[in-house]
């Protein structure tokens, strides 16, 4: 792969100071409080920022649920703090991401392959999140870093015959406790009672950029639809090592304040285990915006197998009230 093979983000910006921290993923934006109310060109200069670089950070800022929350409305509409986990009990909107949180209790597994654990927030939802805004509050003084990786760079590194083969086909998105057994039974439970499961093009079609993103989620992509249980094992396990390659890759390191807004759309992360491991306490706060079903590169969209779209917090709490 050379740089030429790849389209890079442009880094023009007059309202914001943008300091890329890798050619193709990550970028942090200073000059910005966040906890103010941003100017409408400062706001779309982030909203550019966010599509080109993918996933942003924003250092040392002083956010509390309430403009967190703000501060996500302005780049759409959030949903249930997680669909399947539950929410902070005064902020709907707030998912509470603890050391010791429930659908942590299984992070003492090893490691089966290298892209374990690596994934797109809920993309076995019809409509995954288009953003994720995570904030963090208690930091451990050393690990607990998260990693992005770009699924559009990722797309283009493989080669025009792959490409071609991929772009065909269907992955099929599922919600299920690992099969090991070693998780609590309420972490079972709350799976089992929102089951999600979804149909997504293999490769997606970026609604803004236009780019084509590799849109595979390790946690998440069981098979591919209509492939022998053999092929679709040895492709997915071709395509999940390639497509977190550390060519593609962003490691951050957090430091209490600090925020990051990722495009759910064209990335994947993970955030390693080795906080479990250590005494370290550790808090960050996530918000998600409501997304879309995702459209392959020629036109068809993702289908939902079980389950519902996950809706703004207003909604899903309003049916919640109905049922
Ligand atoms: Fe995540």
């Amino acid at each position: 792969m050379t740089a030429s093979q790849i389209s890079l983000p442009q880094s023009d910006y007059e309202h914001i100071e943008l300091s890329p921290l890798t050619l193709h993923i990550g970028a942090e934006i200073s000059g910005v409080d966040l906890s103010a109310p941003l100017p409408p060109e400062v706001r779309d200069e982030i909203a550019s920022a966010f599509v080109a670089w993918k996933v942003i950070f924003f250092r040392g800022q002083a956010l509390d649920h309430a403009a967190h929350v703000a501060f996500a409305r302005l780049f759409g509409e959030p949903t249930i703090g997680h669909a399947v986990f539950g929410h902070e009990d005064e902020f709907p909107e707030v998912y509470s991401i603890a050391k010791h949180r429930t659908a942590n209790s299984i992070r003492g597994a090893s490691m089966a392959r290298a892209w374990t654990d690596w994934h797109t927030d809920i993309t076995a939802a019809i409509n995954p999140p288009m953003a994720s805004i995570l904030r963090g509050v208690t930091i451990p003084p050393y690990g607990g870093d998260t990693l992005w990786t770009n699924l559009a760079a990722a797309y283009q590194a493989l080669s025009a015959p792959m490409k071609a083969f991929v772009e065909a086909l269907n992955g099929i998105h599922r919600f299920e406790a690992p099969a090991n057994g070693a998780e609590k039974a309420n972490y079972r439970d709350s799976i089992e009672k929102r089951r999600l499961e979804a149909l997504h093009p293999l490769v997606t079609v970026h609604p803004v950029s236009g780019e084509k993103v590799l849109y595979v989620s390790p946690a998440f992509l069981q098979e591919i639809d209509g492939l022998a249980p053999r092929e679709s094992q040895a492709l997915l396990e071709f395509l999940w090592e390639h497509s977190v390659r550390q060519d593609f890759t962003v490691r951050f390191k957090w430091q209490p304040g600090d925020v990051a807004m990722w495009d759910n759309r064209s990335t994947a992360h993970l955030a390693p285990n080795d906080i479990f491991q250590s005494d370290f306490d550790r808090q960050l706060y996530r918000v998600t915006l409501v997304g879309a079903p995702q459209e392959g590169t020629d036109g068809r969209t993702s289908q939902a197998i079980a389950g519902a779209p996950i809706l703004s917090a207003k909604e899903e709490l309003a049916t919640a009230k109905v049922h």
